[in-house]
């Protein structure tokens, strides 16, 4: 079988895609596929359409590797892939589009505005300010819509930081998320196709050595501290079990997926976001969740 493994792009988690990518192929490789890794650029047309692969395997992070786009090319062109198709990442993507589907499904997100940046620059940031702190409170956390790897988020304590925290936002993406700050255990559970049926891997409780859980703390090895399975009561662990599960169903996905929550005080799990191309470095949480579990990454990928 013939497998190609898309990596890199033009987003800003290009080297976390690159870095993803080759894990994903070594370990397609150990299972004795053949792997390339390739770019998803104009080159890879042609190719797909004179030589398609047995399969396609995108680990691509951002805007190509979680729109959707790339991933339309490749239905249109009757290309097999691993992952979410295009109408379901276009939901989980855009995160305010994603905080709604998980509200509709009886799930609960962190209470937020969204904000963009004409609007912001237009009331000006005075009054834009005031309306946020009189809705949301403190603390918040600010964020692009569409993103990850926290690129371009940050925690904001006190109000004066505020100002700071929207430009740091806009400069990833021209629309903010503002959500309530919910203080509590941060938790990833990645949903895995497994004989067909989705399954809930144990959570990765994720405790940031630094301020926060941010592009440092995820990369770096020795930056943030991994518990898996999660401190959490039985009761919890279950509860949180089953909302990555109902969240990778009400927003449709497929073969894979990682689920990002915050436990709150009160034992409810808060949804941050669905990825549909978790990242798979060496310091990734779906990788770390399969070790746990015993699982090998090739044999499950493989299987994927
Ligand atoms: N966006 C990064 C790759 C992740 O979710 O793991
Ligand atoms: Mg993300």
């Amino acid at each position: 079988e013939r497998v190609i493994v898309l990596a890199g792009g033009m987003s800003y988690e290009r080297e976390v895609s690159l870095s993803s990518g080759r894990r994903v192929a070594d370990a397609l490789k150990q299972a004795g596929l053949q792997v390339e890794i390739r770019e998803a650029d104009a080159a890879l047309l042609p190719l797909l359409m004179e030589d398609p692969p047995d399969l396609v395997f995108p680990v691509l992070h951002g805007a190509e590797g979680e729109d959707g786009a790339v991933r339309e090319v490749l239905g249109l062109l009757g290309v097999p892939y691993v992952g979410a198709r295009p109408d379901a990442c276009r939901l989980a993507w855009d995160k305010p589009t994603a905080k709604a589907v998980f509200r509709q499904a009886g799930l609960t997100t962190p209470e937020s505005v969204t904000l963009p940046k004409t609007v912001f620059h237009d009331l000006g940031a005075g009054a834009v300010m005031k309306a946020v702190l009189d809705r949301l409170g403190l603390p918040l956390f600010v964020k692009p819509t569409r993103g990850g790897s926290a690129l371009g988020a940050s925690v904001v304590r006190d109000a004066a930081e505020l100002p700071a925290a929207m430009i740091g936002c806009f400069s990833y993406g021209d629309v903010a998320l503002i959500e309530r700050f919910i203080a509590g255990t941060e938790v990833a559970v990645s949903v895995l196709e497994i004989e067909g049926e989705p399954t809930a891997l144990p959570a990765v409780e994720i405790v940031p050595l630094g301020e926060s859980y941010d592009y440092t703390a995820r990369y770096i090895a020795g930056q943030t501290e991994f518990i898996t399975p999660a401190r959490l009561s039985p009761e919890i662990t279950e509860r949180v079990r089953e909302t990555a599960l109902a969240a990778h169903h009400a927003l449709g996905l497929r073969h894979l997926s990682r689920s990002d929550l915050i436990v709150d005080p009160d034992g409810v799990p808060q949804l941050l976001e669905v990825n549909v191309a978790p990242g798979m470095t060496e310091t990734s949480l779906l990788p770390l969740a399969l070790h746990a579990s015993g699982l090998t990454i090739s044999q499950i990928l493989t299987s994927l």
